[in-house]
């Protein structure tokens, strides 16, 4: 025997708790089923614990889709400033960390418990720990088979987020079912995520441990993007934020720069050897970088012996070299290190203002499970938010 609901919303994180709050604040009688014993778990180990749920600075030309607009309208009516009032009603301590990202003070747990507040309020049902087994749709309705149970509703949403994390609970189902019912999938791949160098780079990958503040560019397929930030050299290539965010633009084949020492002016090796001719590059180098790194860098450019002994014009291509410094990733760590999955859900298939499928009345699809992905620092939540509001209202 089925049982009705007039929404069912597939995946308990953050996107699919928020909407089915607003719907079920809203009248409807709404069930979340997710396979994971506990709602919520990446919201739980989000932003090194404290999770990072918004950022000031959102806007539209931040995230990553293959329809640059999309975006836009969830976003304008579910901006930063609504979800903190709402942070804020329940007494969540917070803080700006950098670039406008915004942290608990506290666990990231009083975002779920937030969460789960609201889905009561809403008179939310709940079904955890158990696997869907079967979707179908007939007569206007979604059927749901799950753990034994059948439910059934004129709504279907998909929460389910996308494949990065697996051992969090994290899977494709999202694109199997939009497949099911006929909506395009975008070639899921794995977003600010660390890059791997290949083995002719090892005298990097040797400086496992060294971060410096670079700006780091890429010119993918996905646009051109620089971002100021700290890169960390790992035993398996470069990570840290600067990479992670340039990782979502990064395509197989294609180059990142770094820009080393981003703050000094043009001619400063010049100046330097003016003013210090004694001086050995390493050394100058290294008053601005980490020491292992500034010799990485020098043993590379090949320049031994003090800046006197140097050419200006070996100094200017050196000074050229720091500031595009291109490393040729040989891959990324994958979806079991990727804090986001670009790609998923084609959003030509999806209404921006409901994020319901056009040509399949009822079905919707909101969070990460769709082609659209933020930037690190607090992005990937308020898309979340936004597009679950944005549903939500529309159930
Ligand atoms: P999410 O993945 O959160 O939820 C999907 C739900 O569906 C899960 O509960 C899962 O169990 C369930 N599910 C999956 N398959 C299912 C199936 N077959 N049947 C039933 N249920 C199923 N973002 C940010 O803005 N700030 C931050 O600080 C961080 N930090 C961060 C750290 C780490 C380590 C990771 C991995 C990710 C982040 N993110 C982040 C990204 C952020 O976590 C992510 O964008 C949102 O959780 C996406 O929310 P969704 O609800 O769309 O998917």
């Amino acid at each position: 025997m089925s049982e009705a609901f007039d929404a069912i919303v597939l995946g308990g994180g953050a996107a699919g708790l928020f909407c089915a709050a607003t719907a079920g604040q809203r009248g409807a009688r709404v069930l979340v089923i997710d396979h994971a014993p506990e709602v919520g778990r990446k919201i739980i180990i989000s932003g090194g614990g404290r999770c990072n749920f918004t950022n000031i600075h959102t806007a539209p030309d931040r995230y990553i889709s293959g329809n640059r607009h999309f975006a836009k309208s969830a976003l304008a009516r579910f901006s930063p400033r609504d979800f903190i009032d709402l942070v804020d009603a329940y007494g969540i301590a917070w803080h700006e960390k950098t670039l406008g990202q915004l942290f608990c003070d506290g666990s990231a747990r009083q975002i779920v418990a937030l969460l789960l507040e609201e889905c009561a309020k809403g008179a939310v049902e709940m079904a955890c720990g158990v696997p869907v087994s079967g979707v179908d749709h007939a007569d206007g309705r979604f059927r749901v088979s799950f753990g034994g149970r059948e439910a059934s509703a004129p709504a279907l949403v998909i929460a389910t987020g996308g494949p990065s994390i697996p051992k969090m609970g994290a899977s494709s189902f999202a694109y199997d079912l939009a497949r099911q019912f006929g909506l395009k999938v975008v070639q899921p791949r794995p977003a600010l995520v660390p890059l791997t160098l290949p083995g002719t780079e090892a005298l990097f990958r040797e400086l496992s441990g060294v971060s410096t503040e670079i700006i780091a560019r890429v010119d993918g397929p996905w646009g051109k993007a620089a971002f100021r930030e700290a890169a960390l050299f790992t035993h398996r290539g470069l990570s840290g934020p600067a990479i992670l965010q340039v990782s979502s633009y990064w395509q197989r084949g294609s180059s990142v720069t770094a820009q080393f020492l981003p703050d000094r002016a043009p001619g400063w090796l010049r100046a330097a050897k003016r003013d210090r001719p004694r001086t050995s590059l390493q050394r100058v180098l290294a008053e601005g970088l980490p020491e292992r790194l500034a010799e990485a860098l020098c043993d590379r450019l090949a320049l031994a012996g003090e800046l006197g002994a140097l050419t200006d014009k070996a100094l200017d291509a050196a000074e050229q070299r720091l500031a595009h410094w291109a490393f040729v990733p040989d891959g990324s760590e994958g979806f079991a290190k990727a804090e986001v999955t670009a790609g998923g859900i084609a959003v030509d298939g999806l209404s921006s203002r409901t994020m319901e499928a056009t040509k399949m009345p009822g079905l919707y699809a909101i969070g990460e499970a769709v082609d659209v992905t933020g930037w690190l620092g607090g992005y990937n939540f308020q898309w979340a938010w936004a597009s679950a509001r944005a549903a939500g209202e529309a159930l």
